[in-house]
């Protein structure tokens, strides 16, 4: 699972997503509540470094396009924005000296930060999550049902423009965290992006549970990322975000009665979670302070229940979804494999502490399936919930689908071929059947980056390896802030690629790196595995599509094709 987290605790964290529901979702009524809650409680603000101050814009009705001070802008800026409402999702406007996009019926405007391309827009509005019979639905359905109702909402939402403020400051992201960087995130202008985590809309579930039934919430969302191209790799997947709190009980004679009430009341319900006979390693028992704290305002024992209720609530999720997929298996040869392994690790989000990951050993490996710790308490503050606690975790849904139903190829879950999409029945987990391997065909490019080789590494010489290529950005790429793109970054190679052969293409890979021992210049080496998964692509086919890879490629980077 690609995590955003940052500083000693990026792991390698390459390959996975997971997760998945059973419960059909109300999205029509999960919007509604979205909005309605989204502006009441947004009066409620509260300012706790490093957490922003959440009375700024948290509602997608604020437009700070709209803001435009200059009445001459305004003007036309809003004839821009009515233009812009006319056209079709994913379509493009230039409009007097303003050039935008409509994106799912509303209009953006772009300036210089904006990286979003066509084809990444094409994606949006797809929501396979909500699409019957879809593994993607099942998944979720399938992770939707290890949380019921009613202690838990289960939530979607639709439109994935969210504003920078959401995606990042109000969850207490650093100004300097990579996850910020235009080489690893879709920006459509300088105040919106395309999400890239669920936890972007964390503030506005947490502001829903105000005076609420439930005391908990999933999320189920596409999201994006700018990222490398392969078999396990796309730009949109899908997350999904799940989340517990505990009120003070309000009857109690003091504050220290009402918490020692509370505690008994999260331990109760610690045993209320069903044990599972998965064998769990626990290597993050201990929240010291300095690597895992727990935070200053929180009473030890306390967090420890907590830590245990999320856990317990987190191994129970995984031991449904994997015994579902061991279901398949025949009785005999499951009795030969054992007990699903599972182990706890520390981690680090900006968002939660102490946080953990959950790895799970599966075919030999062991993989992270998801994120998870205790929520900052301005989160919770500022979403109205100050005298709660809680927690929180976050799971990719492609790893798991993937797994579940032998699905090789990250691709195929976008596949419209029926040969595909009709192998799959909501409620079942069956196996994949692979309906033909049609052959690939290599195609390298190789160039010169001409200015500030030194600058140049494509892919930060370390992470070659794979390692800090976590979701949240990787610390050798381009800077958060700057507008002008470095030299060349290895994601932009994988924007062309994507924007000229989508997924005809299997993956790209670094194959040639050197440095000239004169000039100083560097040269590199790609190399396209074009391949479709529908059918076999004509020579000329793949040497066209490759021609306009070298040509884009020419025109947008200041590099010299060898
Ligand atoms: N949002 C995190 C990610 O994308 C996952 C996470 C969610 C971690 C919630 C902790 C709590 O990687």
């Amino acid at each position: 699972m690609r995590l955003l987290k940052t500083g000693a605790f990026v792991r390698a964290a390459q390959s996975a997503r997971i997760a998945v529901s059973r419960a059909p979702v109300r999205a029509a009524l999960a919007q509604s509540r979205w909005s309605s809650s989204q502006t009441a409680a947004a009066a409620a603000a509260e300012t706790q470094h490093p957490f922003p101050d959440q009375s700024v814009e948290i509602s997608r009705e604020v437009d700070p396009t709209k803001t435009a001070p200059e009445s001459k802008d305004q003007q036309e800026q809003e004839r821009f924005e009515k233009k812009s409402k006319e056209l079709n999702h994913g379509k493009r406007l230039v409009h007097e000296n303003l050039s935008g996009v409509n994106i799912l019926g509303k209009p953006y405007t772009f300036d210089n930060t904006t990286n979003v391309s066509d084809s990444i827009l094409r994606l949006v509005g797809r929501n396979l999550y909500s699409t019957p019979d879809h593994p993607i639905a099942i998944t979720r359905a399938l992770v939707e049902s290890c949380f019921p109702k009613p202690t838990y909402n289960h939530f979607t939402v639709a439109d994935p423009v969210v504003t920078t403020h959401e995606n990042f400051d109000v969850l207490g992201f650093p100004k300097d965290h990579p996850g910020r960087s235009r080489t690893d995130t879709y920006y459509i202008n300088s105040t919106h992006l395309l999400r890239t985590h669920t936890s972007a809309h964390q503030h506005a579930a947490f502001q829903s549970l105000v005076n609420d039934e439930a005391t908990g919430f999933t999320i189920c969302a596409d999201v994006y990322r700018r990222d490398s191209i392969d078999k396990s790799h796309f730009p949109v997947f899908h997350q999904m975000e799940g989340a517990r709190v505990w009120d003070l009980p309000v009857s109690a004679d003091s504050r220290y009665e009402a918490q020692l009430r509370r505690k008994e009341i999260i331990a109760k319900d610690v045993d209320e979670v069903p044990q599972t006979r998965i064998v769990v390693e626990d290597q993050a028992t201990k929240f010291l302070k300095g690597s895992n704290p727990t935070q200053l305002e929180h009473d030890a024992e306390e967090v420890r229940l907590v830590v245990a209720h999320l856990k317990r609530s987190l191994e129970y999720l995984v031991d449904g979804v994997f015994e579902a997929s061991r279901q398949m298996i025949p009785a005999s040869q499951k009795e030969k494999m054992g007990p699903l392994q599972a182990r706890w690790i520390e981690a680090y989000f900006p968002f939660t502490s102490p946080s953990f990951e959950l790895e799970v050993l599966w075919n030999g490996e062991w993989l992270e399936l998801l994120g998870c710790g205790v929520v900052q308490q301005p989160i919770l503050n500022n979403a109205g919930l100050r005298n709660s606690i809680g927690w929180a975790w976050g799971i990719g849904i492609e790893r798991i689908a993937m797994l579940l139903f032998g699905i090789p190829d990250i691709r195929l879950l976008w596949s419209e071929d029926k040969r595909f999409l009709q192998q799959f029945k909501q409620g079942t987990v069956t196996r994949f059947e692979p309906f033909s391997k049609y052959p690939p065909c290599y195609k390298d490019i190789a160039f010169w980056i001409n200015s500030s080789p030194a600058a140049a590494s494509p892919i930060g010489a370390e992470s070659s390896s794979g390692v800090a290529a976590a979701a949240g950005g990787d610390a050798t790429k381009a800077s958060p802030t700057e507008t002008q793109p470095a030299a060349f970054h290895e994601n932009d190679i994988m924007e062309v690629v994507r924007d000229v052969a989508g997924s005809l293409v299997e993956d790209v890979q670094l194959v040639d790196e050197f440095v000239h021992p004169r000039t100083g210049r560097k040269s590199l080496c790609y190399r396209i595995n074009y391949r479709s998964l529908e059918r076999t692509l004509t020579n000329e086919e793949v040497n066209d599509l490759h021609n306009q890879v070298a040509a884009k490629m020419k025109s947008l980077f200041d590099i010299e094709l060898r």
